[in-house]
């Protein structure tokens, strides 16, 4: 299983202030140092962390791109001119303080993922753990899933099993539909074994979890550390 580092906190930080450091290409670099297999950010809309420069910068380095965005015509033509490895198209709005839930899945994405894979760039979708979308991401053509595992991660202990056994059933019919899967979204060294142990799930994009612990012990032992578990 692959393990996908998302640096969008470290540039959080950074805006913050406007300062030039901490600086998310280093901190990529810390990450792969650390056993990352490749680099995930979101550039948003609001520009709230990561910005455009810094995805240049991130597509310079020698290693996995996966670019997340929103559908929108700028950030097809700017994935277009990137190139990432991997497109991951999201959600987004305004005010949450983090993407809240899965894609609802429609045509309307038809040409967004077509245009991106002519250009040879893979394209995941990233959706709740649900048998429609899971459809609908096969009829509109995408390369991959990424399922959101919050619905797993944000639960109550006694409610864990029954999430769990969804996010399993959801990989299952997938790879039944032919589509490849990731998954993220709120995992953390607590939690993400059970994932870890799903078979079929090709990589885990965890963030949030591994920039906090990097406060105590630096980012490239925060990632040893997630390396360690995710196998
Ligand atoms: N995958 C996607 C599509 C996301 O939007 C995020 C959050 O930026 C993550 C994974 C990582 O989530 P977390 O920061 O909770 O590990």
């Amino acid at each position: 299983m692959r393990l996908g580092v998302n640096i969008d906190h470290i540039a959080t930080l950074r805006q913050v202030r406007l300062e030039q450091d901490p600086d998310p290409v280093k901190a990529a670099k810390e990450a792969l140092a650390g056993g990352a297999d490749g680099i995930v950010c979101h550039l948003r809309e609001d520009r709230r962390h990561i910005q455009e420069q810094d995805v240049y910068q991130l597509r310079r380095l020698k290693t996995r791109l996966d670019l997340e965005m929103a559908a929108t015509s700028w950030m097809l033509k700017f994935a277009l001119k990137l190139k990432p490895d991997l497109v991951t198209i999201v959600p987004e709005k305004r005010h949450e303080l983090t993407t809240e839930g899965g894609l609802e899945v429609g045509l309307q994405l038809d040409r967004y993922i077509s245009q991106l894979k002519a250009s040879g760039i893979l394209v995941s979708l990233f959706i709740d753990p649900e048998a429609k979308q899971i459809k609908a991401a096969s009829l509109v053509g995408a390369d991959f899933v990424e399922l959101h595992t919050g619905s797993y991660a944000n639960v109550s202990a006694a409610k864990k099993k029954s999430a769990l056994d969804q996010i399993k059933r959801a990989v299952q019919l997938a790879m039944d539909f032919g589509l490849q899967v990731n998954a993220g979204h709120g995992l953390d060294y607590n939690n993400v074994k059970p994932i870890v142990n799903l078979a079929g799930i090709e990589e885990l994009n965890i963030g949030f979890a591994i920039i906090a612990r990097a406060v105590k012990v630096g980012l490239r032992q925060a990632v040893k550390e997630m390396r360690r578990l995710v196998k």
